[in-house]
């Protein structure tokens, strides 16, 4: 090894949560165990001392004594995208922007995140170019920062809007093939963006001897479901994506850009989602946080400081949700100034705290895995104690021999007074369906399960979610995963999967 890099490895060998804590000025990774210690007055501090980094998105021009002050990481909010610093063949141009950024953050005791290298968007001399050239420019980048930038988006927004669940067509995505026509781009064969640039992206940083964790960053991606209750395909893609390329990923930034789209409402599963993610072995990160303040919309309408506890809660119980960036200081400068999404009102480095910002702040002092009470989980006290809940498919209800082909009813559990049922609802397309399936405890709570059912011949399962399984096609078995093995007696827990030709008559099995 050169004398150079052993002394880089020297400075920055440190494992980058322990790094985290460290740079923020000598706080423990864990929660304090006195009692009486006295809540931290800044949210770095008070996230340092939760074990994560609390960052905010900025530029060279908003760089006020308030960045250092409050927040412990830093995002470039423009100046390290490919339009600012990519020339046509993968070099680098105007990089003082950027430079700044990153000399601020490190003499505040500040991670950098690099954003990004690979986008439809804001692609500047880079759209169009060819997978080698975007390999050059993501060698370049990496090396020009090394380990100075902690964490970079190597792929950003790779998957459509609307919760379709795929990925987007335009360039860079356009130049994935689908070499077999399977509806998925994880075969030999088939060419994929997403992994030639992460394995370019791997391959840079382990020539480099880099600690830089590679993520991959996108929006609408933060529950398990949307709006409705509608599983969150865009999510479920994601997770496939992380699932399959595990070797090569070291992060997943959920932007969290809440508002009232209805795939991008903060639902009561993302806690578990996150942890879903996490399962995988990942870093988890809020990216891009706001919150739009439109009290008038009831499914966020909890008021957003209530919004923002709750997301910064979620984050906190999830032991690998390593940290949470806000996109901006202020609703003022916000680049979305007039959903009020910020922590701060107030400008050119006068800055006034909103109750969300004293609302997260106190969240973080109350530090990891504490259990908020959950209003919307609370069983209503009227409820029979033995009858399923009333959102089960009523068993007397026999469904139609002439149901539409589109939307099936779920089948009918068999009987099962302890141990788990299970019932099974389709929404079919020609070609392809999306199967939720729904497990039921008996009169026993259950600590773990698996459900098992046969496709019909030609039917093969592509992707699943809050499930393990075994098995593509014939029959297929899929088992509860860390956060949903545990249903009371009586409750239900969902899992899904999609898959491509026709899968009608399906009779599930629920073991316990
Ligand atoms: O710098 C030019 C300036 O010279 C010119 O006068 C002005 C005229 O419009 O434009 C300025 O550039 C703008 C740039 O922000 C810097 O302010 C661009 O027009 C504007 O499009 C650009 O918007 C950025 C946006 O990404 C573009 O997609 C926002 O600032 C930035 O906050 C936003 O960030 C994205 C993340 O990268 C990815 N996730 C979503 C997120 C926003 O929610």
């Amino acid at each position: 090894m050169d004398s150079s890099l052993r002394r880089r490895r020297k400075v920055f060998s440190v494992a980058l949560p322990t790094a985290v804590l460290m740079l923020v000025g000598g706080a423990v990774a864990v929660q304090s165990s006195s009692p009486a210690a006295a809540a931290e007055t800044t949210l770095r501090a008070a996230a340092a001392r939760a074990g994560l980094f609390f960052g905010v998105a900025a530029s060279p021009n908003r760089l006020y004594p308030i960045v250092g002050q409050e927040f412990n990481q830093l995002t470039a909010e423009n100046d390290m995208k490919p339009d600012r610093i990519a020339t046509s063949n993968g070099g680098l141009q105007n990089t003082g922007g950027a430079d700044t950024l990153v000399n601020h953050a490190q003499s505040n005791g500040m991670l950098v995140r690099g954003h990004t290298l690979v986008w439809h968007s804001q692609a500047g001399a880079l759209q169009g170019a060819s997978q080698a050239t975007l390999n050059t420019f993501i060698g370049n980048a990496i090396n020009r920062w090394g380990n100075r930038i902690a964490y970079w988006d190597v792929v950003n927004e790779a998957l459509e809007d609307n919760n379709t669940g795929r990925r987007r067509t335009q360039w860079p995505h356009s130049m994935n093939r689908d070499a077999n026509g399977d509806g998925d781009f994880f075969d030999a064969g088939d060419t994929d963006v997403i992994r030639d640039s992460f394995i370019r992206a791997r391959q840079v940083v382990q020539a480099g001897g880099l600690t830089t964790k590679l993520c991959i960053n996108d929006y609408d991606v933060e529950g398990l479901t949307v709006q409705g209750g509608t599983p969150n395909r865009k999510s479920n893609a994601l997770y496939e994506i992380v699932r399959n390329y595990r070797q090569y990923i070291d992060c997943v930034g959920f932007q969290a850009h809440f508002n009232d789209n209805p795939n991008s409402i903060i639902t009561d599963d993302l806690q578990a989602n996150i942890q879903r993610f996490a399962d995988l072995g990942v870093e988890v990160h809020l990216s891009e946080v706001d919150i739009d303040d439109d009290l008038s919309n009831n499914d966020i309408g909890a008021g957003q400081a209530e919004n923002y506890r709750k997301v910064v809660r979620a984050c906190l119980n999830v032991a690998k949700c390593t940290g949470i960036t806000v996109w901006g200081i202020s609703d003022s400068e916000s680049w979305r100034s007039s959903e009020r999404g910020l922590l701060f009102t107030g400008g050119n480095g006068n800055y006034q705290k909103k109750a969300a910002y004293h609302a997260v702040l106190d969240e973080l002092n109350r530090g990891r895995n504490v259990v908020t009470p959950p209003p919307t989980t609370v069983p209503p006290t009227t409820a029979p104690p033995t009858t399923p809940p009333p959102t089960t498919a009523p068993p007397t209800t026999a469904p139609p021999t002439t149901a539409p082909p589109t939307t099936v009813p779920p089948t009918t559990p068999p009987p099962n007074p302890s141990g788990c049922s299970a019932t099974v609802s389709l929404n079919s397309w020609p070609g392809g369906f999306v199967a939720t399936v729904r497990v039921t405890a008996g009169s026993s709570p259950i600590n773990g399960w698996s459900v098992q059912l046969t496709l019909p011949s030609g039917a093969t399962v592509t992707n699943a979610w809050n499930a393990n399984r075994s098995g593509n096609s014939g029959t297929v078995r899929f088992s509860n995963v860390s956060y949903n093995g545990a249903v009371s007696a009586g409750q239900s827990t969902e899992f899904g999967f999609q898959g491509t030709g026709a899968a009608t008559g399906m009779t599930p099995v629920c073991t316990a």
